[in-house]
C-alpha cells in the first residue's frame, strides 16, 4: 500500500474516510488503497474474478472469515470505491452499489421484505417505482398503501401495526418537486417499527442527507447527479453495516443486480464534481424558475427554491438552502388534449434542450412526464399524482440561464397565443 494512501481508514465505520474532513474533501479523496503502481487516478479493476493465495485462504473468503475480493458479483475494488465514497458523502456507515436506481429498489425489496409484509410510499415517486412497488412485489404478497406526498396523517393511517416493514419516501418529487418531511416520516417509521427509505436522486448528497434527519436507508439511481453526464446507469442502497453488509449483501450476491466496474468508475470519479455541479445547476435552476413564473403561458412552476412553493421552508432546511436542479412547470391550457398539444409544441421548439428522460446531466433534459416517465401508469395513477397533459419538467444542466430562456422562448410564446 502506498504510505500516503488517500484512504486514511481510523475509522472502521467510516467507510475509509477521516471523519474530520470537509464533504468538499471526502468527495475527491476517499477512495481504496493504491496499488504498488502508485496510480493518481483510481484503477479501473475490471476483473469478473480474484484470484486467491491457496485454497483455505479461498475457503476464509467465501465463508466471510478473511476480508478479500472473490468475485465480482459480491464486491470488485472499483465497485468498492465508489461504494466508499457514496457512503462517505451520505454519512452511512456502508453502501451497497446495484446495477441501476431500478436495481436498488429491487434489492432493498427482496431483501428486506416477504409474503404479507406491508410497505407505505408516497404516491408522487417515480413511475416505475410506482410500477415495481405496487405491482411487480404485490405478485409476491407485499401489499403497498399509496399516500400524500406531503400530508403526515395520511402515512400514519395507512400503516398497519405489525406489518408495515418500509416506508418509502422520495423528496423532492420527480416530477412535481414535492418536498416530504423526512424527520416526521422517520419518527413516525420507528414507532411502528418500521424503517423509512428515502430516495435522494433529485437532491444527492451535495444538497441533502436523509440519514441526518433519521432515515434508515437512502436510496439512490448514480444514473443521475452521481455520475453527472449521462453516461451511465447505477444505484446504491446506503444505511447501517447492519442493514447494508449485514441483510442486503448476502441477498445481493444471490440477487446478481450488481454494478458493473466499469460504471462504478465512471460513477466514482462523477463524485469528485458532484457538489460544484449540483450547487451551479441548482442557482441557474432557480434563475429559471423565477424567469418562467413571469411567462403568460406559465400556469405553474414546481420548483423548492421558489418561495411560492408550498414546502419551501422546509426544502430550504432539508436541502442545505438549495433548490436543486429539477423543476418542473404547468402550461396554460383550456383541455388535457390543448394542454398535450402545446407540452409537445413546446418542447419541438427547443433546440439547445435535449428531449431525453434523464435529468442530473450537465447538460440541459426536457421531457413531458405524462407519456414519458410516467406514460405506463393508469389515468388514475397519473391524476393521484398530479401529473397532467401540460406539464413540462426540465432538468437543469451548465449552460447559461440566458442561453436555456432564448432556448424556451419561441416554444412559450406558441404555447402562449
Ligand atoms: C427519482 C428516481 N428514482 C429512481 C430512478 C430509477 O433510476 P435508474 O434509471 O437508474 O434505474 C429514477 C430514474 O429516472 C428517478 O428519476
Amino acid at each position: 500500500m502506498n504510505p500516503r494512501d488517500d484512504s486514511p481508514g481510523e475509522d472502521p465505520n467510516s467507510g475509509g474516510h477521516s471523519r474530520s474532513w470537509h464533504p468538499d474533501t471526502v468527495a475527491v479523496r476517499t477512495s481504496v488503497p493504491r496499488t504498488a503502481y502508485g496510480e493518481h487516478s483510481e484503477a479501473l479493476f475490471l476483473s469478473s474474478s480474484f484470484v486467491q493465495q491457496d485454497a483455505g485462504s479461498a475457503a476464509a473468503r467465501f465463508a466471510g472469515d478473511e476480508p478479500g475480493f472473490i468475485y465480482s458479483r459480491f464486491s470488485n475494488p472499483s465497485v468498492a470505491a465508489m461504494e466508499n465514497r457514496l457512503a462517505a458523502l451520505e454519512g452511512a456507515q456502508a453502501a451497497l452499489a446495484t446495477a441501476s436506481g431500478m436495481g436498488a429498489i429491487t434489492l432493498l425489496m427482496l431483501g428486506l421484505l416477504q409474503a404479507g409484509d406491508h410497505v407505505v410510499c408516497s404516491r408522487s415517486v417515480f413511475g416505475s417505482t410506482i410500477k415495481l412497488i405496487g405491482d411487480v412485489f404485490g405478485k409476491f404478497g407485499v401489499e403497498t398503501s399509496f399516500v400524500s406526498q406531503t400530508e403526515v396523517q395520511e402515512w400514519k393511517t395507512a400503516m398497519r401495526p405489525g406489518r408495515t416493514r418500509l416506508l418509502f419516501a422520495e423528496t423532492p418529487s420527480n416530477p412535481l418537486t414535492e418536498v416530504c418531511d423526512i424527520a416526521a416520516l422517520a419518527a413516525l417509521a420507528h414507532e411502528g417499527g418500521a424503517l423509512l427509505v428515502v430516495d435522494n436522486c433529485f437532491c444527492s448528497p451535495a444538497l441533502q442527507r436523509p440519514l441526518e434527519f433519521g432515515a434508515d436507508i437512502v436510496m439512490h439511481s448514480g444514473t443521475k447527479f452521481l455520475d453527472g453526464q449521462g453516461r451511465t446507469l447505477a444505484g446504491a442502497l446506503c444505511g447501517t453495516r447492519e442493514l447494508i453488509e449485514g441483510r442486503l449483501l448476502p441477498v445481493q450476491r444471490s440477487a446478481g443486480i450488481s454494478l458493473s466496474p466499469f460504471n462504478a468508475w465512471v460513477v466514482h470519479k462523477g463524485m469528485e464534481t458532484l457538489a460544484l455541479r449540483v450547487q451551479a445547476q441548482s442557482a441557474r435552476a432557480l434563475e429559471l424558475a423565477l424567469w418562467l413564473q413571469q411567462q403568460p403561458a406559465v400556469a405553474r412552476v414546481h420548483y423548492p427554491g421558489l418561495v411560492s412553493h408550498p414546502q419551501h421552508a422546509l426544502a430550504m432546511k432539508q436541502q442545505s438552502g438549495q433548490g436543486g436542479a429539477v423543476l418542473s412547470f404547468d402550461l396554460v391550457a383550456d383541455s388535457p388534449e390543448q394542454a398535450r398539444e402545446r407540452a409537445f409544441a413546446l418542447i419541438d421548439a427547443t433546440r439547445l434542450c435535449s428531449i431525453t428522460a434523464n435529468f442530473g446531466d450537465t447538460r440541459t433534459t426536457i421531457t413531458h412526464p405524462a407519456s414519458t416517465s410516467h406514460g405506463r401508469l393508469s389515468e388514475a395513477q397519473r391524476q393521484a399524482a398530479g401529473i397532467g397533459q401540460g406539464l413540462i419538467r426540465i432538468g437543469v444542466g451548465l449552460e447559461h440561464p440566458t442561453d436555456l430562456q432564448a432556448d424556451l422562448a419561441p416554444g412559450l410564446r406558441v404555447a402562449g397565443d
